[in-house]
């Protein structure tokens, strides 16, 4: 595949994995309002009719898969393209950003694993999976708690303390890891959302400058939406409902 076919690739799978950290992140700031909020929320995505949660999985693996395995080969492709010495003057002009994304992206890798580990398959902590709380009934999504009160029971997963607990005092370095990553992804985003429309040719000479500034700011975003979420529940000012203990 031509080097253009990859840098498109790129952009596609780029595009799609920026579309979904802007959705999780807006997804996880409910956990600032009542928990009601997020926990009919990680409801509602869990019990997604027609296996959605899981063809929603398989398209965000494989974009992340691709987006590795075609950076791995620009890479080797960038290599044999320049001959030996001419290393400093390429990089000269390349920024920060943009020089650190092999080592941003293999970072992010790490998080994301750790990540799904943590609070998805819930194997760091398997104390995890046994909190569990009432909905109060005042979240978003009322249908969740009305039709779980039909049928008497509307307890659900508490993802709102298992958050909180996630990033408490006592494992700090976890909240610590999850903010240097979440810089890590603002750098990485920093360069990748510009270079994005560069790759499909809507990078010129007046755009160049307006778009570094986009991705400047979507970027900033992110860290501050993702990094206030441990922030908040290493500095107390999210309570978990359920205490861990309790759970045993
Ligand atoms: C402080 C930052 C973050 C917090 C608090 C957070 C929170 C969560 C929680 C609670 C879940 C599990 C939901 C559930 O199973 O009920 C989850 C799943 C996930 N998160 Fe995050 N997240 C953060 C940042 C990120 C970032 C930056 C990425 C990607 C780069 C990411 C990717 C994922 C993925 C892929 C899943 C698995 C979704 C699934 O298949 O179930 N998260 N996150």
């Amino acid at each position: 595949m031509s080097s253009l076919g990859k840098k498109y690739i790129m952009a596609v799978t780029g595009l799609l994995l920026v579309g979904f950290v802007i959705g999780h992140m807006l997804g996880n700031l409910q956990m600032f309002l009542h928990p009601d909020w997020i926990n009919e929320y990680a409801y509602k995505l869990k019990t997604l009719p027609y296996g959605l949660l899981w063809i929603v999985r398989i398209v965000l693996l494989t974009a992340v898969g691709a987006h590795i395995v075609t950076a791995v080969l620009l890479v080797l492709e960038n290599r044999r393209a320049r001959p030996a010495g001419y290393v400093a003057q390429g990089t000269l002009q390349a920024s920060f950003a943009s020089r650190t994304m092999k080592y941003s992206g293999a970072i992010l890798l790490v998080f994301i694993i750790f990540h799904i580990l943590h609070f998805t398959v819930q194997s760091i902590h398997p104390e995890f999976k046994h909190l569990e709380t009432e909905l109060a009934g005042v979240g978003t999504m009322h249908q969740v708690y009305d039709k779980l009160a039909a049928f008497g029971n509307t307890e659900v997963h508490d993802v709102y303390s298992m958050v909180v607990h996630g990033f408490s005092l006592q494992y700090w370095y976890v909240a610590v890891f999850y903010v240097f990553a979440m810089g890590l992804l603002c750098l990485h985003l920093m360069h990748g959302v510009s270079s994005m429309f560069q790759s499909v040719g809507v990078r010129n000479a007046v755009w160049r400058k307006r778009l570094d500034r986009i991705a400047l700011v979507i970027a900033l975003a992110l860290f501050i939406g993702f990094s206030s979420i441990p922030v908040a529940s290493l500095t107390g000012l999210l309570d978990p409902i359920t205490p861990l203990t309790a759970a045993h």
